[in-house]
């Protein structure tokens, strides 16, 4: 009987004292289909539910993850809620919070920051929040200026006990050095994949050498075609993203990988991609790519 692998495959890192599996899980494919109609709530539960057997204990998630009629939340919290597992790690960003007239995130003012957070831990029904990422910048555009004002605010909340852990997101590497000099940082969360914003190597690096996990986001989405990524596919029998992610898991122990899918055959497969081995063969021909 062949083994079932799991989350738990790429192996471990530390968010701070929180011990996750390196493959982790996006919420934000959970709300809607890829029209923008809103999912199916029995199978997003699902899919949540099945992420967390298959070993999954890192989920990434946002109070601003909604669609018409449904909520990443609010569906965490109805899987998982008033038993949520011991090693299940939430991580939430703030920083854009939901305008409420047009129902996406906008970019909100540090004097919002605590409510944003209490709002996360009031959806998934909890009395603190994990992981927080001050999120900055507009859109994908990464964020310019200071974040030390509100980065200041949420090493309060942390101080407090709202708040367990704290990140960053579209950020640069000054971003860093000023959270750090403010509060510790356990995580960087910015776009990143094998074909997609590959000038972030650096700071994926920079972050190795910190010990701070950096978190892609899109390592599937932002991936078009490509012919190399497809040919090693085939050769391995697997699909173009499990390539990509095992490719992301490959760029050093503290990168974690958070796919979202509403897909439960997605998801087995993202799982899947944590036990998917690259040769240095492989990684080169990948690596051409750029
Ligand atoms: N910090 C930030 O600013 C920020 C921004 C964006 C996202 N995020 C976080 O990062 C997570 C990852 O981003 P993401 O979910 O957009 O991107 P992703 O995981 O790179 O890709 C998701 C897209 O790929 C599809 N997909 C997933 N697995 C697949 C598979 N095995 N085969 C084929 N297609 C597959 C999904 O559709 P199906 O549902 O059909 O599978 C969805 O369209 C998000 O869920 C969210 O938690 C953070």
């Amino acid at each position: 009987m062949t083994e079932m692998i799991t989350a738990a495959a790429a192996g471990t890192w530390q968010l701070g004292d929180l011990t996750v599996n390196r493959l982790g899980f996006g919420a934000m494919r959970l709300m809607m289909k890829a029209d923008g109609s809103p999912s199916d709530r029995d199978q997003a539960i699902a899919v949540l539910r099945r992420a967390v057997e298959l070993g999954v204990n890192h989920i990434d998630t946002a109070a601003f993850y909604v669609s018409s009629t449904r909520s990443a939340n609010e569906l965490i919290n109805t899987a998982f809620g008033g038993r949520y597992p011991d090693d299940l790690v939430i991580t939430t960003k703030v920083g854009p919070g939901l305008n409420p007239l047009t129902m996406r995130p906008a970019e909100y003012g540090p004097e919002y920051l605590r409510s944003q957070v209490e709002e996360n831990i009031r959806q998934l029904g909890r009395d603190h929040m994990d992981v927080v990422n001050l999120r900055i910048g507009d859109g994908l555009d990464r964020g310019t200026g200071s974040l030390a004002e509100r980065f200041g605010v949420l090493a309060e909340l942390r101080d407090k006990g709202l708040i367990r852990h704290l990140g960053i997101s579209n950020v640069t590497a000054s971003h860093l050095a000023e959270a750090q000099a403010i509060a510790p940082v356990v995580c960087v969360q910015n776009q990143y994949g094998l074909t997609v914003r590959r000038d972030d190597d650096e700071l994926l690096k920079l972050c190795g050498e910190h010990g701070v996990a950096f978190v892609p986001f899109f390592a599937i989405a932002s991936g078009t075609e490509n012919k190399q990524v497809n040919a090693i596919a085939a050769e391995r029998g697997v699909t173009a993203s499990q390539v990509r992610l095992a490719w992301t898991l490959h760029q050093g122990q503290h990168v974690l990988a958070i796919p979202g899918t509403g897909n439960p055959v997605h998801l087995e497969e993202n799982v899947a991609a944590a036990g998917l081995r690259l040769s240095d063969d492989e990684l080169a021909r990948l690596d051409s790519i750029q």
